[in-house]
């Protein structure tokens, strides 16, 4: 089933690639010549301080010898684009539209009111001793001055690294430790959903053995008595007022480190993801731009948080490039009830809307009459991302939600890939649900065997991405390494995604998901491996191993299977615990399995693929299991599955 695209978003588009012949005009320049492409892009939609004359140095080949470069020439400050010049041109256009937690809670910031507000924290930040390069961990709720934060950390050359207020205080020493953060901003109490987050409590657990934290700057949300140590604590609102509201923007090079973005891989620790400044502005401005056809007078609002890729690329960095009006929102879609979502944007004649597959499909089960009543006629363009959306909640999205009036933009892309990679873009591609579609100009994705032979045509297989693009991460912060192992050695020459992916008739693409052990649970990206290392401190488990399953609202859900110490017994509630101490309030285990061993090989390795297919209720299908050191263990894993 294929959607045309709805005449009202084809016309008046604003994006040159308003027709699928333009697109594939644009798509054979970008091929044939990437550097000229790119060149041309970031010239005409971001305010360099030196005009680059290079285009991409290095490639997939090289990337062992170190990271490539995109404008590597280039000097500038990112939000001298994000901020300055739009103060100049539109300084009375709202920047940052904030609804708060209790519905009808707004703050604005106008362009001019934000690069003031930045310049005060820019100014703020030099006062307490942060330079050109050194960290800055955020730890903040989704309020305004997180995004304040962020840029001001980018107006000194600093390097943020924003962690999503719902880890744990361990995750959070983890980060702080990994990148040697000298600074931390917070605030006193995070809101969410009618409940408070203690973040500045957390934050000073979270400070105890982190050594490198010199000063803890708290933003007063809620007002509400929190601990303080003297000489290290400083509140946000009275540096500010002490700054003064101008600052003169520090020049950094292309390549400089704009921030550090944690993210689960399959083994190990969460990896900080590096994206740089140049090519990351380029690429975010670029994509926010063409995929939601961005025009002067939308209103654009997406839905996540800042502490994940999406907050920093399109709710931040792309929206402000592109002298947009950006949302930003601090409750959760189901507060105080199912419609809060469209009451918003009857509220705020909302044009473009963003959000993520789980929130559809939790609204959708909760009755169209949250829906329907409510002037939604503004809406243009409705994208998601995160996870594959399965078709049925496509098609109420298209049709309850869009009333049939708006195209969908299904938007893949990955904390590593920095900005959208494959996606309708809004005026020009039809759609069919559950379809990513086609690459965005610029990205030469290819599906592979498991031996790294590219599949021509229609086909299914492992996705890669076989040409550098400006906004793609650059490193493993302090681990290069890792960065080449994990990205450049299943395929020589290509960058391998982690996903799979298969190819129709027409070119368009269906993401299948993740092929490598990370689990997608409310379009949360987790490790099994985290998961294992927090379940093993529990004292009566002896072994555990968590594989995901098909979940109707998560997408994915939790399983986990155990293995008790000798006499032990196990209590769901520890589990959970633990999880949640070691991870985060995000990560829960939604079902379990306390067995007498685990299928391993002869050499001692889990079979996840075993465990995977009894989660999913496909025990009967395991085929060949001889090779386990102890067959029997799968019997009765198999007697004993649940769900
Ligand atoms: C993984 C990346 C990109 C911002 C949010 C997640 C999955 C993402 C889609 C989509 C199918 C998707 C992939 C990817 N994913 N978007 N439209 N269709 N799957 O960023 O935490 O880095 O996770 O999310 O599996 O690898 P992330």
């Amino acid at each position: 089933m294929k959607y045309e695209v709805p005449a009202r978003v084809r016309e008046g588009a604003a994006t040159p690639i308003h027709d699928l012949d333009r697109y594939r005009e644009h798509y054979a320049n970008a091929v044939n010549d990437p550097d000229g492409f790119w060149l041309s892009e970031t010239k005409s939609r971001i305010a360099w301080k030196t005009s680059p004359t290079q285009g991409l140095v290095g490639g997939f080949d090289e990337v062992k010898e170190g990271p490539l470069s995109w404008f590597g020439d280039g000097t500038l400050n990112i939000t001298e684009s994000c901020l300055d010049r739009h103060a100049k041109s539109t300084p009375e256009k709202i920047a940052i539209l904030w609804e708060g937690d209790e519905p009808g809670d707004v703050r604005t910031y106008t362009y001019d009111e934000l690069l003031a507000a930045v310049s005060r924290a820019a100014n703020a930040l030099s006062e307490l001793g942060v330079k050109k390069g050194e960290r800055v961990i955020i730890y903040m709720g989704m309020v305004p001055e997180a995004a304040i934060a962020m840029l001001a950390c980018a107006r000194v050359g600093a390097i943020h690294s924003v962690v999503f207020g719902g880890f744990s205080a361990e995750a959070l020493r983890d980060r702080v430790r990994d990148c040697g953060a000298e600074l931390i901003i917070t605030q006193d109490v995070g809101r969410r959903g009618g409940r408070d987050i203690p973040l500045k409590a957390v934050t000073d657990e979270a400070c105890v053995g982190a050594s490198s934290v010199k000063k803890v700057l708290v933003y007063r949300r809620t007002g509400d008595e929190i601990p303080w140590v003297d000489g290290r604590d400083v509140w946000w609102h009275e540096a500010l007022e002490q700054s003064s509201d101008i600052h003169e923007a520090v020049e950094v090079d292309a390549e400089h480190p704009l921030f550090i973005l944690y993210t689960s891989g399959s083994t190990g620790r969460p990896k900080g993801v590096v994206h740089t400044s140049g090519g990351y502005i380029t690429y975010a401005s670029y994509t926010h731009a063409t995929v939601f056809d961005l025009r002067p007078d939308d209103v654009y609002a997406c839905m996540a948080d800042v502490g994940w890729i999406t907050g920093h690329s399109y709710i931040v960095y792309g929206p402000l490039a592109n002298g947009a009006t950006t949302l930003m929102f601090e409750s959760t879609p189901l507060y105080p009830d199912a419609g809060r979502y469209w009451d918003m944007v009857e509220r705020h004649k909302i044009t473009i809307f963003y959000t993520a597959p789980t929130a559809i499909r939790a609204l959708a089960a909760k009755g169209d009459e949250h829906v329907t009543g409510k002037d939604l006629s503004s809406l243009r363009v409705l994208g998601t991302v995160g996870e594959p959306i399965n078709p049925e909640a496509w098609v109420w999205y298209h049709e309850v939600v869009g009333g049939g009036r708006c195209n969908i933009v299904d938007t893949w892309w990955q904390t590593e890939t920095g900005g959208i990679a494959l996606s309708p873009i809004a005026p020009a591609t039809p759609t069919k649900p559950g379809s990513a579609t086609l690459p965005m100009p610029g990205i030469q994705p290819s599906l592979r065997t498991p031996e790294g032979a590219i599949i021509r045509g229609p086909g299914q297989g492992l996705l890669c991405i076989d040409h550098p693009w400006p906004g793609q991460a650059r490193t493993v912060w302090g681990d290069h390494d890792r960065f080449v192992s994990t990205y450049f050695s299943h395929v020589p020459g290509a960058y391998f995604t982690g996903d799979g992916c298969r190819r129709d008739a027409d070119g368009y693409h269906w993401i299948t998901g993740r092929v490598d052990d990370v689990l997608n649970v409310s379009g949360h990206r987790m490790g099994t491996a985290e998961f294992e290392a927090a379940l093993i401190t529990v004292e009566a488990v002896a072994e555990a191993a968590i594989v995901g399953y098909p979940h109707p609202i998560k997408g994915q859900g939790v399983y986990a299977y155990i293995v008790s110490q000798p006499g032990e017994s196990i209590n769901e509630a520890s589990l959970q615990a633990a999880c949640r101490e070691q991870i985060g309030a995000h990560a829960r285990i939604d079902s379990f399995q306390v067995v007498t061993g685990l299928p391993k090989t002869r050499s001692g390795k889990v079979m996840r693929r075993i465990l995977r297919k009894i989660a999913e209720g496909r025990g009967d299908e395991l085929g060949d299991v001889s090779t386990l050191a102890d067959p029997s263990v799968v019997d009765a894993i198999k007697d004993g599955f649940k769900v």
